[in-house]
């Protein structure tokens, strides 16, 4: 085992969409982290924990558009918002940072360049689904229909959330645009992919020992063994949308990067947004490398011997996304960027008796929490106490109530009573 001292950890939560208020199972993952990150720093490690908001893609386009707000403005408005309820939740991040500023532009770009020198960038002419009453390319994500593997009827364009398949849209049987109902057509358009075959080999030797060394959840280990097994295909890092990252390409002037391509930059970019915002505000910085890209850093940590774990939070429903297309991408740059070292990916948490949903406005909301009356320390300890680690759990008030009084009142409450009256008693208040 690696000298405390020596081991940095570097922690990440799932970077939530902005273009909502979140709920109790966004929560989950930037707690788990918290708790995770405070033991850390409590222990003497040397931790990061970095978390902010993904801003780019539809969502927040269609979005701002229904709201009559730019996307910037949008994203500026849910921004506060997400950060005003993570501090209430006492979630001590070193940074909450955000995708859409230069930080993320350039690092995403940085990288792309590289995979595209290294031969790693295909372009294909494809097929993809237009919506014509919207008069827009639909985003995987906004395309409704059933799973051509296993026919669940509620899958969507980019993956089935019932047997995990990673989806084309144009895949899905019955397809429905998902703003508005309409049957959407396919119409041609050029994108450029990301060639995960050629990089496969190497992801999968990487996966062997990394899953192992750091001891990933079960779920991300089989689901990602499941994705080598079935062999990986290119998968389009392009979109026909104006707010997103440009692609520093010609012919590519008019499209933009799709969002899960630079949603996990942004774990680097955010890293880089806190050494930017300290020295402009004439603090002492850091070297944003000295974490992701070290051996490629001016700054060094003070041991020669150093070594950077890097630990992610995330849903089941992001597994692949940060064990396979991530990885990928950091692999075929050729530079040493820090992979995943320990993937702790939770399942779901259900709301009364059914799912928790933004679009329907079903389930609790961090906002509803701030509003209950109710400590936040109260629910930490419930999400936490519940954390759907090896199945999904049921959020019931009733549920809350009864483990809220009895374990956290009646048990922990107790003792820690008893022993501060048994302590002042007997022993003059000191420990
Ligand atoms: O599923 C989600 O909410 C995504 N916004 C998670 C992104 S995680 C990371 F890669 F940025
Ligand atoms: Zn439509």
């Amino acid at each position: 085992m690696k000298n405390i001292k020596t081991t940095k950890r570097l922690i990440t939560s799932a970077l939530p969409y902005v273009n909502n208020i979140p709920h109790l199972g966004n929560l989950i993952q930037m707690l788990s982290a918290d708790v995770f990150a405070r033991f850390c720093r409590s222990r003497g490690y040397e931790t990061m924990y970095v978390c902010g908001t993904d801003e780019y893609g539809t969502a927040t386009e269609t979005k701002a558009l229904q709201d009559k707000k730019t996307p910037r403005e949008l994203c500026d408005y849910y921004y506060k918002i997400h950060k005003e309820i993570y501090e209430w939740f006492n979630i001590a991040f070193d940074k909450f940072g955000r995708t859409s500023n230069e930080e993320c532009t350039e690092i995403t770009q940085s990288m792309f360049n590289d995979l595209d020198k290294n031969g790693f960038i295909k372009e294909h002419t494809s097929q993809q689904l237009f919506c014509p009453k919207c008069q827009m390319f639909l985003a995987d994500r906004y395309v409704d229909g059933t799973c051509p593997k296993c026919g669940a009827t509620d899958a969507r364009g980019d993956q089935c959330d019932s047997c995990g398949t990673l989806l084309d849209p144009t895949q899905l049987l019955n397809p429905k645009c998902h703003t508005c109902g309409s049957t959407p057509e396919v119409r041609e358009t050029k994108h450029l992919y990301i060639d995960l075959p050629s990089i496969a080999p190497k992801l999968e030797e990487w996966m062997k020992n990394a899953s192992v060394e750091g001891k990933w959840a079960q779920n991300a280990i089989q689901m990602t063994r499941a994705w080598i097994r079935d062999g990986l295909n290119e998968r389009a890092i392009t979109r026909d949308l104006k707010w997103g990252i440009p692609v520093p390409k010609s012919g590519y002037e008019n499209k933009v990067f799709y969002v899960w391509f630079n949603a996990p930059i942004g774990y680097m970019s955010i890293t880089k947004q806190l050494e930017d915002e300290l020295k402009s505000a004439g603090k002492k910085s850091f070297d944003w490398k000295k974490w992701w890209l070290p051996s490629e850093s001016d700054e060094k940590f003070a041991e020669d011997d150093a070594k950077i774990e890097l630990f992610q939070f995330i849903g089941k429903d992001n597994i692949p996304f940060h064990t396979v297309v991530f990885p990928c991408s950091e692999i075929g740059t050729g530079r040493d960027y820090t992979k995943l070292y320990h993937m702790s990916s939770t399942e779901f948490l259900n709301y009364e008796d059914g799912k928790f949903s933004k679009s329907k406005g079903v389930g609790v909301f961090g906002s509803d929490a701030k509003e209950s009356g109710i400590p936040s320390d109260a629910w930490r300890f419930y999400i936490y106490y519940n954390r759907p680690e090896n199945q999904d759990y049921q959020f019931t008030w009733k549920d809350f109530q009864e483990k809220y009084n009895k374990e956290l009142i009646g048990n922990l409450g107790n003792l820690v009573n008893r022993t501060l009256l048994f302590i002042n008693k007997n022993y003059g208040g000191k420990i």
